[in-house]
Parts: structure tokens; C-alpha cells; sequence
């Protein structure tokens, strides 16, 4: 079994499928260590760019995998994959990627972005994927392992994990966590706050995120957040 870091081992135990595709696989580690474990039985992996695509099937050669050379979904067919992970990219890129082809999106998705996890959320949100699970894993950085499901077919229903929080807080902080009143991210909050608040005057990002971090300490004050959000 290949061995992984804990960013990529918490995004393994997220995936368990038929057929699963990994966007940017450059090493080819993840599939591998899927395979492996037996929580997929069919890999594909993706990569743009010539030396990652040629260490995914150095690393893959002989498993139940294929390896293509694409530009994110467009190496991928609607309907072909049962789930997707991209890990380990800014989430602009990630975002973009899920964009560009919104049918090629299998009903579950994995994302590891290295920074502005809200992004993703809001992706998510507007692309009618619902946030099942999120959790972050501090190593040498904090990474955010978010976990989506498709919507149910006909559903006009908002995404459930965002019920009884202030949805400009979930998108920054993580629903879940917030809801959760996750230790670390509280720890995290509270040092921020301290940061944001030794300057006497601040631009207006920086006014908005001392809001939004004031409003989640103070106890998801939602009137507290839509004043944040304007
Ligand atoms: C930093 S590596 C991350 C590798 C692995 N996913 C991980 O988390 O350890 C990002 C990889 O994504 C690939 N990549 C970036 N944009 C891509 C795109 N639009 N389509 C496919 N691969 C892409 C890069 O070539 C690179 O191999």
C-alpha cells in the first residue's frame, strides 16, 4: 500500500465507489491507496501536464486504473465516473474545473482545496451539491476535506447543512464545524480576532471577516452576519 499523508488519507476515508476519478493526480497516490484498501474498484486518473501524467501511470501500471492526459472534466465523460476528488490545488482552479463542465459531475464529490475553502462551499451551493461532511486536517498547513452529494432529483430544498447557521458565516468558517462549535476552528477564530484588532482602521475585507469571525464567536448572531455580509 502506497503511503500517504494525512491530507490525503482523510480524503480516502471519505471515498467509497464503483468507478472514481481524481482530477490532478499527479503522483497517482490516491488511486493507488483506493485501490488498494478496496473502497474503489476502478480508477481514473487526470492530469494536464505531462510529467504528473507520467508518474500517475508509472504509479498505476498494472491496477484497475487508466491514466489520461485532459484538461480537468473535459478528459471525463458524463456518466462515467460514480464519484470525483480534486485535491491538493488552489480553489479557483478546483472551481473552474467543476465549472466548466457542470453534467460531467459525478453525484459525489471530495475536494481538498489548499486555501479559500469558501469557494467551494459557494460552488457548491449554487451548483445544488450539498456539504455532507467537512473536517480540516492540520499538518504542516490547514487543509479543508470537504465532502458533497448531488441534491436529490426534484429537490428545491437548500442545502441542509446550512439550517440553523448564518450562511455568510458557513461559507467562511464550514457549517458543520461552526455548528459543531469545533474546537480548533474556535482557537483559530479567537487568535484572528485578536490580530484583526490591534489596527485602528481597516480595509473593508478586513472589517468584513473581523464581523463574520465577531458574529460566529458571539454565538452565530445571524443579524450580526447580515450586517457583516453588506
Ligand atoms: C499540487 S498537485 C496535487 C497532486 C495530488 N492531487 C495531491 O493532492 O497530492 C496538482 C496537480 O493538478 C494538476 N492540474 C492542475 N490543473 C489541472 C487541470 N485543469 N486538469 C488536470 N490536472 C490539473 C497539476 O498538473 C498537478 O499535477
Amino acid at each position: 500500500m502506497p503511503k500517504l499523508d494525512q491530507r490525503l488519507i482523510a480524503v480516502t476515508h471519505r471515498i467509497r465507489s464503483g468507478v472514481h476519478a481524481d482530477i490532478g493526480s499527479d503522483h497517482g497516490l490516491l488511486l493507488a491507496s483506493l485501490l488498494g484498501s478496496g473502497r474503489i474498484d476502478y480508477g481514473i486518473a487526470i492530469d494536464n501536464k505531462q510529467q504528473p501524467f507520467e508518474n500517475s501511470r508509472k504509479t498505476l501500471a498494472g491496477l484497475a486504473a487508466e491514466v489520461r492526459l485532459g484538461d480537468g472534466l473535459a478528459a471525463l465523460n458524463t456518466g462515467e465516473a460514480d464519484s470525483l476528488s480534486i485535491c491538493g490545488m488552489g480553489a479557483e482552479n478546483m472551481r473552474s474545473i467543476l465549472q466548466r463542465y457542470p453534467d460531467r459531475v459525478p453525484a459525489e464529490v471530495v475536494l481538498q482545496p489548499n486555501s479559500r475553502a469558501e469557494l467551494i462551499r459557494q460552488w457548491a451551493w449554487s451548483a445544488g451539491f450539498w456539504l455532507v461532511d467537512e473536517q480540516v486536517v492540520r499538518t504542516t498547513g490547514k487543509y479543508a476535506v470537504l465532502s458533497f452529494r448531488r441534491s436529490p432529483v426534484g429537490s428545491s430544498q437548500d442545502d441542509p447543512a446550512y439550517d440553523d447557521v448564518d450562511r455568510a458565516c458557513g461559507f467562511e468558517f464550514g457549517p458543520w464545524l461552526v455548528k459543531a462549535r469545533d474546537a480548533d476552528l474556535l482557537a483559530d477564530l479567537l487568535e484572528e480576532k485578536s490580530y484583526w484588532s490591534q489596527f485602528g482602521q481597516l480595509t473593508t475585507r478586513g472589517q468584513q471577516r473581523l464581523a463574520l469571525i465577531s458574529a460566529t464567536i458571539d454565538g452565530l448572531d445571524a443579524s450580526h452576519c447580515e450586517r457583516a455580509k453588506k
